[in-house]
């Protein structure tokens, strides 16, 4: 029998309350989020099921290897955020924002273009005390004056990298920092990227290929 979900699209706070467990991921133990987990039905949940609750892949219920280690390089090195008027973009759970915001960021947007993510990024914000403002536009092509970017894990696919990389490319040239968290996707080879700190994240078997993934922050040059 197909387990029930609590919540939907309508109800997002239920759906993420009562179909995660608060968890800090392993390689960014002082940041605690609402993630789902293998006893939990929506950790198992089909496309159908997802349908019918009108949401779309739960990415903000999954703390990414890139998220993770890109939180982990702010809070290690926080004069990259302090001070600064950060964006992260792809935001999901809001892993990423939530390690600016510790590691002394004047003003954080995070962007996800799910609002169920948005949702989650309220509720995970405030379970670790801090605040940040929040957008679901597509902010691709625009330009907020952000320096640092912070991209955690968003190159997944061809279709939203052939959009984003040339974006960041020209942000990069006028010289924002642009920082990207990623396991080291086939898409970013050849992108004269600049490894800049690396990382053994462990993340769920049933969204990845490994439970296990070496996951590298990357400098975007100009
Ligand atoms: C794999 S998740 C990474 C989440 C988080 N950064 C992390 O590392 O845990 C990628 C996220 O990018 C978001 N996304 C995809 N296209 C986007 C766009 N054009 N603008 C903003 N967010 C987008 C998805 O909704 C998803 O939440």
């Amino acid at each position: 029998m197909t387990p029930v979900i609590a919540g939907n699209a309508e109800n997002p706070r239920t759906l993420i309350t009562e179909n995660t467990a608060i968890v800090a991921p392993r390689l960014v133990p002082e940041i605690s989020l609402h993630l789902a987990d293998e006893d939990l039905p929506l950790y198992r949940a089909g496309e159908d099921e997802l349908t019918a609750l009108g949401i779309g892949t739960p990415y903000w219920a999954f703390a990414w290897a890139g998220g993770q280690a890109l939180a982990r390089y702010v809070l290690d090195n926080p004069d990259v955020v302090a001070g600064k008027r950060v964006l992260d973009f792809g935001a999901g759970s809001g892993l990423v924002a939530i390690a600016a915001a510790k590691a002394g960021a004047a003003e954080i947007i995070a962007a996800d273009i799910d609002p169920v993510a948005a949702e989650a990024m309220s509720l995970n914000g405030a379970l670790n005390g801090v605040d940040f403002s929040m957008t679901t536009e597509d902010l691709i092509d625009t330009d907020g004056g952000w320096d640092p970017m912070l991209i955690g894990d968003v190159c997944y696919d061809k279709e939203i990298a052939d959009r984003l990389l040339p974006w960041l490319r020209g942000l990069a040239a006028v010289g924002r920092t642009v920082l990207i968290g990623d396991p080291g996707r086939f898409i970013l080879r050849d992108m004269g990227l600049e490894t800049i700190a690396a990382y053994h994240a462990e993340t769920t078997g049933i969204m990845e290929d490994s439970d296990l993934r070496n996951a590298r922050v990357w400098r975007f040059s100009g």
